[in-house]
Formats: C-alpha cells, structure tokens, sequence
C-alpha cells in the first residue's frame, strides 16, 4: 500500500441557499426538507465558476502539504464535468496554478474522490516518487432541475482536494461500479444534426430513482465498510472516525444502524452543505484536518456511493 496523505483543502461557493430560499420557488418546505434529508442550507455556484472553486480547493491543500505547483507529478481531478467539456477541468486547473503536470479528470460521480484515491495509489505503486493533487469538484447546481423538488432540494456545490505522496497510510481500498441508468441519469446535449428528430433530445437535467439510491446506498456503506476493514484486518469497531459520502443524514443513520455502530463514529456534514457529490468526503476531511480533529495514527475509513452505480471506501491511517 502506497500512499500519505500530506495535506487537504477546500473551497464553498459564497452563496448560501436555505431550505426556506426554495420555497421561494419550489412547492417544499423546510419541515420537509430537514426531516428527510437533515439538510438546511447548501452552497451554490452564482458568482463562481467551477474553476474558481477548484482552483481555491487546490491552493488551500499545496500551501497545507507546503508544495509548490511546479513540483506535482500528476493532477487528478474526480467530477461529473468542469466549465467545459474540453479543456478537461484537470488541465485548467493546472494552467492556473502554473504547474507542468499531466492532468486528466476521472468521472466516478458521488465515488470521485475514493477513485481518485485508488487512481493515485495505481501511479505511486509504480515505486517512483510522485506528488499527486487529487481535486474533488462538483456544481451540482447547473445539473439539477430547479423544477424539480424531489432532487433540486438535495444537491450543492463545491470542492475538496488533497495531496496525496508515496507512504504507506493506506490500509485497504475498494471499487465497485453496477451499471444502471434508470437510478440516476444526467443525459447530455445530444447536438444539432438537422437528422435527429425533436422527441429524441433528452431533457439534460439530473434524474434520479430516490427510494432506489437510498436503498442501494446504505448496502452498499455497510457491505464497503465490512470488506475494507476486513481487508485491512481490522474489527469495524477499530475504526476511530467514518466519513460518508454526505447525501443524506437518513442514509447514514440507517447504515449505523444497520452495522451496530455509534453515530459518533460517523462524521455528518450533510446540515449546511447539502450533498456536494465527489467533493462531500475531502470537504470533511479538510474541515476535520483544520480543526485538529485528525490526530496521527487514526484509523479512519471513506465510505461513497453514487451514479454509475459506483461504489468506494477505504481504510487509512492518519499520519500528517
Ligand atoms: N418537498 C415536499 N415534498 C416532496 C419533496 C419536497 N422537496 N420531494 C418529494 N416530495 C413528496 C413526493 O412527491 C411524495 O409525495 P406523494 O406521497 O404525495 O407522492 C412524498 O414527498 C414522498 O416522496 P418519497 O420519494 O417517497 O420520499 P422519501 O421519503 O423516499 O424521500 C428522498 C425522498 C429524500 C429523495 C430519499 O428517497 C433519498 O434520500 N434518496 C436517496 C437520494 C440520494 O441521496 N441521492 C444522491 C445519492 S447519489 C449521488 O450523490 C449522486
């Protein structure tokens, strides 16, 4: 096992949208939203671009590790998709920070950043000593339909990163990917060609089977958290923090409950930052290693789950 985790960042859109903001538009309420979700405010890209946010995240984690951009090897950037389609955002992100890295983007959805993770890993078993920036970023808010109460109300932006070197932190790592559209589908532009009749151009806005993700989710944090923690050869009950993808306070809960485990031992965020897709698990682990929660040789495991179907978790020890 082969990597360190030396230094973590994050970045927020400035602004704040309540529950109570969207009645404003949407026929919900806060009652609704809280008790289904635990949500109460997200982050929303207005002023922002996608970049700027990943940009932020990304200089945030370098200055945290004390790296110079000059000196990555590799940056790595999980995301359903930048500003634009190509350059990849990975690559803008470079520009700006005037590094000289190959870059590339990684779309695992929701599982982002655990992908991004096991990507890095793969680079570093290679023995050779590398810097990698792993960039978490979603904007979930130009994917969703903001007529649609029954996803627009769950959904935020935001970014996370990480600078991940060779070390031995580590412990386990496992991905799973089910194809299925019907659950949660983003459809694209199809484009204009005068051939393709009318009917044929999907509505390109986030559409999602709820009862089946939160189905699907909390088996798959219980299955994950019991094939990683074995694979590390460790008890569940070892774990000192778990950091769950933050869709959902009830998905959570549920899987505790179902694996007999103290919610202290969840990490949930969930509360003002809605669900921010890749970035929900760096954006905690940033917030946890800037307020001292994280103390060395701590075993914490990630936990994802999102579109594909895709699936991640890990076991690390923290050691920065
Ligand atoms: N406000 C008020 N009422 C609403 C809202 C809303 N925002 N949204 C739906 N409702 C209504 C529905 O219309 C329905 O009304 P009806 O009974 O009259 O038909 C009722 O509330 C119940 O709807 P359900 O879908 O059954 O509500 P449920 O308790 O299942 O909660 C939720 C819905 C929150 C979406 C839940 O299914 C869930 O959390 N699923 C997982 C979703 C998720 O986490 N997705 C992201 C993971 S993947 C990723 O991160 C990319």
């Amino acid at each position: 096992m082969s990597f360190s985790i030396i230094g973590t960042g994050s970045a927020l859109p400035k602004t704040i949208q309540t529950n109570s903001d969207l009645t404003a538009f949407l026929d919900t309420s806060h009652d609704w939203i809280l008790s289904r979700t635990g949500i109460e405010a997200r982050h929303i890209c207005i002023e922002e671009s996608i970049l700027d946010i990943a940009f932020t995240a990304s200089i945030n984690a370098l200055e945290n590790a004390d790296i110079n951009p000059k000196h990555l090897d590799l940056i790595i950037c999980p995301t359903l998709g930048g500003d634009t389609i190509t350059p990849s955002l990975a690559c803008l992100v470079q520009e700006k920070l005037g590094a000289t890295c190959p870059a590339f983007d990684i779309n695992a959805a929701c599982s982002g950043f655990v992908y991004g993770l096991d990507v890095a890993d793969a680079y570093l078993s290679r023995g050779k000593p590398m810097t990698i920036l792993i960039i978490a970023v979603d904007a979930m808010s130009k994917l969703v339909d903001w007529t649609d109460r029954s996803t627009a109300v769950l959904f935020a932006d935001g970014a996370g990163a990480a600078v991940v070197t060779n070390g031995d932190d580590l412990k386990s790592i496992y991905l799973s990917a089910v194809g299925n559209q019907h659950a949660l589908d983003i459809p694209w532009a199809k484009g204009n060609h005068p051939g393709l009749s009318e009917k044929e151009l999907p509505i390109p806005y986030l559409i999602m089977d709820g009862p089946e993700v939160y189905r699907f989710a909390i088996t798959a944090i219980c299955d994950d958290l019991r094939r990683v923690t074995r694979d590390a050869g460790i008890a569940l009950e070892d774990l000192d923090l778990i950091i769950p993808h933050q869709a959902n306070q009830r998905i959570i809960e549920g899987a505790a409950k179902r694996l007999k485990l103290p919610m202290k031992k969840f990490v949930l965020r969930v509360k003002n930052q809605g669900n921010t897709s890749a970035a929900s698990i760096p954006l905690v682990l940033d917030d946890l290693n800037r307020h001292g929660q994280l103390k060395p040789g701590m075993l914490i495991a990630l936990t994802a789950f999102g579109g594909g179907l895709t699936t991640g978790a890990c076991v690390l020890t923290w050691s920065k």
